[in-house]
């Protein structure tokens, strides 16, 4: 049995004195350190991390090269507001910025401290540079959690309910998941085609293209279970903002920064963005987000539209130069490639196994596994989510789930094969013991989840 005491004892308290609307319980893990894919908690236990704090630090827990910038830039100047002064780190970083972001074209970046402010920065800049009103974004894909992004969102109902009433003109369309078609037996190609109809319709019928400014849309919709849009969808919608004059801007806060094997995550479909918006791993961890867009639509920004005081200071553009050369410099992308193919085929290996196995799907290290009651109904089993996540915890595994059925597997992209054998090992060993019934009820009590 682990010794849990002193995690115990900082969950009650941190339960008792913060906020319920800012926390999605799975278990009392207090972590004290983490290092490379490596979690340990405040009694000693040591974790693999499948979850790579919800995507934020790709490059793995306190990776050195991070740590020696972190720390030597904070010796020398930790902020001067970027707002009125200039500072080296920042120009540094856009340059960076500019050069790894999917485009041959001149580009100009702004920045903030979250995925959620960079979206409300993204509204901003396509409404200001259009000058038309309406934002179009997806059913069931996550920006965030300002009001702008929680617009945006369309995901989970607690996120919107008695808030209200949020940004005017933004319209949630459907975003085509081959999984769980639109109408059962379509091919990925005929729901792809289903959802542009459904924006033609649209234009049509309420939403106006000539007052549509922009699609923001996540490249893999990461919350909703990491549904992988069928190519062909991506290059319509392309093709359909082209002929509407409308911007095409990809939400990879996310999936960005390496997490498909690829910078970003569009560049996995062949299409280009007019902007890109940025958080979570762009600085292993410390609070960055941006947006980087053609130069000729920032340019139409006037101060003071969108800054923040301590947006883009000095110390998270150096945590985020010193991340770009990690993912550089040691090669991870190929890394991921390779690793994600060989981890999503033992999910599928297990999935002849396993009958609530119900899709294995994703890109690089962004891999969900769908689980389910019964694989024609597709009904979401939340129970084998919640007791195999719980149960891998107590092995030693840092699981989550979201959408209720979809496990969560996005490694920090440093870790080794062996780590990762040793975890999907867990996830096995839980699974069988979940299929024989040995995880108890009372596991439910206790697993919230996404
Ligand atoms: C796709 C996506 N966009 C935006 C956000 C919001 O980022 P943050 O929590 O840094 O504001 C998240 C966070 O989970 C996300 O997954």
């Amino acid at each position: 049995m682990r010794d849990l005491t002193k995690c115990l004892r900082l969950v009650d308290e941190d339960r008792a004195l913060t906020s319920p609307g800012a926390k999605v319980h799975y278990y009392p893990l207090a972590i004290k350190s983490g290092r490379g894919s490596t979690i340990e908690d405040l009694d000693g236990n040591l974790y693999i991390d499948m979850l790579s704090s919800a995507g934020a630090v790709n490059t793995g827990h306190c990776h050195p090269k991070v740590v020696e910038a972190i720390k030597k830039q904070a010796d020398s100047l930790i902020l001067y507001t970027h707002v009125y002064m200039y500072h080296e780190p920042l120009v540094s970083l856009t340059k960076e910025l500019i050069s790894i972001t999917p485009g041959d074209f001149r580009k100009r970046v702004f920045f903030g401290l979250s995925g959620s402010d960079a979206n409300d920065g993204a509204i901003k800049l396509a409404r200001v540079s259009t000058g038309r009103p309406r934002v179009v974004s997806f059913i069931r894909s996550y920006h965030g959690s300002t009001y702008g992004a929680i617009s945006l969102s369309a995901v989970s109902l607690p996120m919107s309910r008695k808030i209200g009433p949020l940004l005017p003109g933004i319209h949630h369309m459907p975003f085509p998941d081959p999984y769980r078609a639109p109408i059962p037996g379509m091919s990925p190609d005929e729901v792809s085609d289903y959802c542009i109809d459904q924006i033609k319709i649209a234009f049509e019928n309420f939403m106006p293209p000539d007052e549509v400014s922009a699609f923001i849309i996540e490249p893999i919709q990461g919350d909703s279970g990491l549904i992988v849009p069928p190519a062909k969808f991506l290059r319509d919608l392309r093709a359909l903002c082209d002929a509407n004059g409308i911007l095409l801007i990809s939400e990879e806060v996310q999936q960005g920064f390496g997490r498909t094997g690829r910078w970003f995550g569009i560049e996995n479909f062949g299409v280009v963005p007019d902007a890109v918006i940025l958080g979570k791993s762009i600085a292993s961890g410390l609070p960055l987000s941006g947006v980087v867009a053609r130069a000729e639509l920032i340019e139409k920004l006037e101060a003071p539209v969108h800054l923040f005081t301590a947006g883009g200071n000095p110390v998270c553009c150096a945590a985020a130069l010193a991340t770009i050369d990690v993912l550089r410099g040691e090669d991870i992308l190929t890394h991921v490639t390779d690793l994600g193919e060989r981890a999503k085929k033992r999910f599928l290996d297990m999935r002849e196994k396993f009958e609530f196995i119900g899709d294995v799907r994703g890109i690089g290290l962004s891999i969900g596994v769908d689980l389910v009651t019964d694989r024609q109904t597709k009904e979401r089993n939340r129970a084998a989510a919640a007791k195999i996540t719980y149960r891998a915890w107590e092995k030693g595994l840092l699981l989550s789930f979201f959408s209720g059925s979809v496990l969560r597997i996005q490694p920090p992209l440093v870790i080794t094969d062996d780590e990762m054998n040793r975890a999907i090992d867990i996830i096995e060993e839980s699974m069988e013991e979940f299929d024989k019934g040995e995880i108890p009820d009372s596991v439910l009590d206790s697993v919230q989840g996404w």
